[in-house]
């Protein structure tokens, strides 16, 4: 039989980015063996905040054109603390996302089987906490637009404009209204600041309604993103697809991964919706300097992340995998097999090679 073959770019990055990635591409791999009728080729790229230091750059000027060889990116962390963070996000995630088209970002959260979220009102039933953020990944404050004048005087003057586009804003509002429609419950919960920020958040609030029009079938309603952040606490069932500008959705994102259980647990897929570039794939968590080197780094994230990207790169034909793929994750945390962050003992290595053994049984 002839076995597809994806092309899979790796960038481990820096502290926990290393470990989660590792124990990303053992499980994949034992994903392809256990299938059988794919396999993934992998090319790693070492551009991380020590390499930074010692080359001057974090990728190389061919660097983006080197990972559009490939079928996807697969993504652990990057940021150290002896290289400012701006330097380290504006070298490599941010570029990545921005020159690839990926101007969607979808990020899940639900209480995993075996785990428990911090909300007292939470049976910690699968319908107690299932959101998708969509976070719009492109513009808003995140835009790169600004500047400093003035510098080194008591006068300095910086600005961070935040853009918003309509064809940015009706795009991210169309993806968000189909994945709401592609989810049981049909409901969507838009984000926004419009009572403050008068320019951008209006142009935000309108195109949504002119899309939420064409999809009559899905329920919608409108938070300000400070009553969000209430409403994420006090009545998490009342919410399922949600969609938010890039500052946002990277908030709240944290937020409800930690409602959720841990940051260790949340998975990312920053999507070109055309397929026209690669599609990039990473937990939402840093590279955490406090517990690197230690072992000790959750992998669900990660996993999460590689079982969505598999899902992405099947196009349809591998959902059965990704499905499984989550399936052994779950039963793995079911059983008690859990890193600190959940409360548990085991640590990343032997978190890993229970999902693996679980793959076995279950693909
Ligand atoms: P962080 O996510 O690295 O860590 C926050 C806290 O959560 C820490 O206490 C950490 O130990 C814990 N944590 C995170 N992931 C965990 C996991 N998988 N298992 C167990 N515990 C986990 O965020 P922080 O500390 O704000 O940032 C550290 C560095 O990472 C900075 O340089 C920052 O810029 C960078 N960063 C990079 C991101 C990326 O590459 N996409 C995203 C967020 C931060
Ligand atoms: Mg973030």
């Amino acid at each position: 039989s002839v076995e597809k073959l994806y092309k899979i770019a790796t960038i481990p990055g820096d502290g926990i980015g290393v470990d989660i990635t590792e124990a990303a591409i053992q499980l994949l791999e034992k994903v392809a063996e256990v299938d059988g009728t794919f396999k993934f080729q992998w090319e790693n790229f070492d551009w991380s905040s020590k390499n930074y230091k010692e080359r001057g750059y974090y990728m190389p000027p061919d660097g983006l054109e080197q990972l559009q060889k490939h079928d996807a990116i697969y993504f652990g962390a990057v940021g150290w603390p002896d290289v400012p963070d701006h330097i380290s996000l504006w070298g490599l995630i941010l570029p990545i996302r921005k020159y690839n088209n990926q101007y969607v970002n979808v990020r899940p959260t639900r209480i995993l089987e075996g785990t428990k979220s911090p909300l007292t009102q939470c049976a910690n039933k699968p319908e107690d906490l299932d959101w998708v953020i969509i976070r719009e990944n492109s513009e808003g404050e995140y835009a790169g637009q600004g500047g400093t004048t003035h510098e080194n005087s008591p006068h300095t003057i910086a600005t961070e404009l935040a853009i918003f586009t309509r064809v940015g804003i009706e795009r991210i509002m169309r993806f968000a209204f189909e994945t709401a429609r592609s989810r049981p419950r049909k409901k969507l919960t838009m984000v926004t600041k419009s009572n403050a920020q008068r320019h951008g958040m209006v142009l935000w609030d309108k195109v949504f309604h002119e899309v939420a029009k064409e999809y009559e079938d899905v329920e919608w309603d409108k938070m300000l993103v400070d009553a969000m952040t209430v409403r994420m606490v006090n009545n998490p069932q009342s919410m399922d697809t949600i969609v938010a500008t890039n500052l946002h959705a990277d908030i709240l994102s944290d937020l409800a991964a930690a409602l959720s259980g841990s940051i260790g647990i949340a998975p990312s897929s920053n999507l070109d919706p055309t397929r026209r570039y690669p599609s990039m794939f990473e937990p939402i968590h840093g590279s955490a300097p406090d517990i690197a080197g230690k072992g000790i780094a959750n992998p669900v994230g990660a996993f999460w992340s590689a079982a969505e990207m598999v899902r992405w790169i099947g196009k349809g034909e591998l959902d059965h995998v990704a499905d499984g793929l989550m399936t052994a994750i779950e039963n793995v945390t079911a059983a008690g097999i859990k890193t600190k962050d959940l409360a548990g003992s085991a640590n990343t290595k032997e978190v890993t090679e229970a999902v693996c053994k679980e793959v076995e049984k279950v693909l």
